[in-house]
């Protein structure tokens, strides 16, 4: 049947609105829903305590099985290494490493990496199972619509994304990065700087943070900002934190380089939990870790966090980490420099220390490793607080506790992770890597 011009004019235009309402459904800059909480407070009280009801699910009732199974890959892989010696060109000095580092074809199997973690985090997959996401440009103007392009577009999405980077940038942020779960940032491949402000995990889950360097974050006064897809708000102030992990769980932290923020590096706090921070270089910084921020937060009781192969160098003064209530496993990590000291906490936090090397500062008032906040002798004789394997350099020297408890941790003793005097090769390559598409990182 021929079609009259009217027709056709008529067809053309329903064409038109049809392509434009679809343009609409996925337009980047459509107007943005908001949920129905009337406040942002009670919108952050309700993300908070959905996330802390999946922590508990993430929390390891039997930490001390889920560290033999950690140290027994440790050994297996001690056991291969000194059967062959190995003499290629790419040297993975550690378990985590060694899961991905040497494989040429890194770039294109980037998501590989969320089989890697080791230790309580060891189930972060990050957005493993997402699409990749490119960051193209390092502005960071819009907080509320960001553009497309951005690290703020990527990190806000509601679904799956591992995030990369098409070259080296700095960026600055301009108010605190707010990310969403089921997130990878992977700076492989980029020489990627985030500083201005601090990178926040609130209420989220499956975050992998790596190869990125984080500096320079000031404190900011807050305003609107979006955190997912659907929701944004006002924020009140934020730190100037490098990494601020609030009521979250499985996230791994791995390959970073972090100095110079206004206040942590690295918090972790509200029932938070099933964290490794693995691999990375820390330097010229006061309060490096703090993990469990206030003495009546006990549900920090629940969280539990790995510490290893990282690097505590040059212009640090303490908290590697601070600890509150909570399961630390604090492994070979190499602690070449602190000014005040190396590990402490306060509220009966256990800290399972196992082939670190603490070379301890001249100054002969700083040789104690660990320090106890605020805490009688009589109040922390109890706190498991264990020292195995670890090298003592310079005077270092670890004040244990908890002798009555000590069974409860003792199996450790029969699968110990490698021996302290190992740490300077097994943290050789902690902080960022320089990763050449083609070739093993
Ligand atoms: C939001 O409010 C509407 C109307 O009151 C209701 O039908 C809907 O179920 C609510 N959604 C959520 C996620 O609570
Ligand atoms: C987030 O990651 C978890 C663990 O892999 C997965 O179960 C979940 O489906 C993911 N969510 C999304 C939105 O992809
Ligand atoms: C180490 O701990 C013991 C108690 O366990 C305490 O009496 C002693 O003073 C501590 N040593 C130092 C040097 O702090």
């Amino acid at each position: 049947m021929a079609r009259s011009p009217l027709h056709v004019l008529l067809y053309v235009l329903a064409t038109v609105a049809v392509a434009a309402a679809a343009a609409a459904e996925t337009a980047v800059h459509k107007p943005p829903p908001t949920t129905n909480v009337t406040s942002d407070e009670e919108y952050w009280a309700k993300r908070a305590e959905e996330a802390r009801a999946y922590s508990r699910a993430a929390y390891v009732a039997d930490p001390v099985a889920e560290l033999n199974r950690f140290n027994q890959d440790v050994q297996r892989a001690t056991t291969r290494r000194s059967l062959a010696r190995y003499r290629g060109p790419c040297l993975a000095t550690n378990p985590i490493d060694r899961c991905w580092r040497c494989r040429s074809n890194w770039a294109s199997d980037r998501q590989r990496l969320a089989t890697c973690a080791r230790g309580f985090g060891h189930s972060a997959m990050g957005g493993a199972g997402g699409r990749t996401y490119v960051v193209t440009d390092p502005s960071d103007d819009e907080l509320i619509i960001p553009k497309k392009g951005t690290l703020r577009y990527g990190v806000i999405q509601d679904r799956a994304l591992w995030i990369v980077f098409a070259r080296s940038m700095v960026i600055k942020l301009s108010q605190e990065l707010i990310v969403n779960s089921n997130k990878t940032i992977d700076g492989r491949g980029a020489q990627v700087h985030i500083t201005g402000a601090q990178i926040t995990l609130q209420g989220v889950k499956h975050v992998i943070i790596h190869g990125v360097r984080i500096h320079h974050s000031v404190p900011h006064s807050g305003g609107m900002i979006r955190d997912s897809k659907h929701h944004y708000g006002h924020r009140t102030r934020s730190d100037g934190d490098g990494i601020s992990i609030l009521s979250s769980s499985n996230i791994w932290i791995d390959h970073v380089s972090m100095w110079s923020c206004a206040d942590g590096l690295i918090d972790v706090v509200s029932g938070s939990t099933a964290i490794t921070v693995s691999n990375s270089h820390f330097t010229k910084h006061d309060h490096v870790m703090l993990f469990g921020a206030s003495n009546s937060e006990t549900q920090d009781a629940m969280m539990q966090i790995t510490v290893a192969f990282n690097h505590f160098g040059k212009g640090l003064v303490q908290r590697m980490p601070r600890c509150r209530f909570g399961f630390f496993h604090v492994v070979n990590n190499d602690y070449t420099h602190w000014q005040m000291y190396a590990i402490g906490g306060n509220r009966d936090p256990t800290i399972i220390s196992q082939g670190n090397r603490f070379i301890a500062p001249d100054d002969g008032n700083a040789k104690e490793v660990t320090k106890r906040e605020y805490a009688p002798y009589s109040e922390y004789k109890d706190w498991v607080w264990k020292s195995q394997g670890d090298v003592m350099m310079n005077g270092a020297f670890f004040n244990e506790s908890g002798g009555q408890n000590e069974r409860r941790y003792g199996q450790m003793d029969f699968i110990p992770a490698k021996n302290g005097k190992y740490v300077g090769k097994l943290t050789q390559f902690a902080g960022t890597l320089g990763c050449r598409v083609g070739k093993p990182c």
